[in-house]
């Protein structure tokens, strides 16, 4: 008997990481919903590039650092789940929507600290909480965090810190959510070059030397480099990995 497809929800996959792992999700045979900030026409193209491929897809407005709009996000997904799969669930969540934000300790404001709070952190951990009673049982969350966790680049301070507290949560959704079989993994992707933090990386040819320079590989990240590992991550073949830090960098810093 044919297996029903799966329907992974990537937030933040209008651009970059997400849409990357949208795709690599889709040539797996999974079914997409990506959620948009402010790139709605990316979304878009996103969904018709994924039908190409012959599977389901829809794209949701979400703003990740907005609590408050999560009871109409979910709302309006389990509309779109109904709509297009006759479910009231879905099968893996990744937890990727975020922006890059570059400071010192001592320049970081605390507007800016709590923008970065909301979105990275609360933003997290209260959308997982409103979606656990409409994730399927043995499925699996990715949560995305950043090398910049284990190492340290001046600058970002206060970004790595959530990044800190979002693999600290998986571990901790991990050990509440393995009785209903679901998984929850951090990946943590080394510097790539996206229009993450406005493309610092990708328009600079020294910090691509930099990073290069610093990474066995010998070059920088791209977004291929990561959509293929979290769509490996929820297949089943990884069913025992569970609660772990996935480092996808070429070897930064080693
Ligand atoms: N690129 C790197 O070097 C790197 C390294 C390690 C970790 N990461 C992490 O990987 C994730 C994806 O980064 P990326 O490189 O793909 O960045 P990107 O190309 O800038 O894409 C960011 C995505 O997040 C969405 N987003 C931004 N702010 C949001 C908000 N307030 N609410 C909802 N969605 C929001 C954007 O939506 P719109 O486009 O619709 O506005 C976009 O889809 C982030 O969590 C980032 O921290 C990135």
């Amino acid at each position: 008997m044919e297996q029903q497809p799966k329907i992974a929800l990537i937030t933040g996959g209008s651009r970059g990481l997400g849409r990357n792992a949208a795709l690599a999700l889709a040539h797996r045979g999974n079914d997409v919903i990506v959620t948009y900030h402010s790139q709605q026409a990316q979304a878009e193209s996103l969904v018709q590039e994924v039908r190409a491929l012959g599977r389901k897809a829809a794209a949701i407005r979400l703003d990740a650092g907005q609590t408050a709009s999560f009871d109409a996000f979910k709302d309006e997904l389990l509309t779109v789940l109904r709509d297009n799969w006759q479910r009231e669930n879905f099968d893996y969540l990744i937890n990727n929507a975020g922006f890059g934000f570059y400071a010192s300790i001592a320049e970081t404001t605390e507007a800016q600290f709590d923008e970065l709070m909301n979105v990275h952190v609360k933003g997290v951990f209260f959308l997982t909480q409103k979606l656990m009673p409409h994730l399927a049982d043995h499925g699996a969350i990715i949560n995305v965090s950043s090398g910049l966790t284990r190492f340290t680049i001046p600058g970002s301070a206060a970004y790595a810190a959530m990044k800190g507290a979002v693999e600290v949560l998986t571990r901790y959704m991990a050990k509440e959510l393995g009785a209903r079989g679901i998984r929850v993994n951090t990946i943590a992707p080394g510097a790539i070059a996206t229009e993450f933090g406005g493309g610092r990386l990708k328009s600079s040819e020294e910090m691509q030397a930099f990073i290069s320079g610093q990474t066995a590989l010998g070059r920088t990240g791209q977004a291929d480099d990561i959509g293929g590992v979290i769509a490996a991550l929820c297949a089943n073949e990884m069913g025992w990995v569970n609660a772990q830090r996935i480092e996808a960098s070429g070897g930064m810093f080693l």
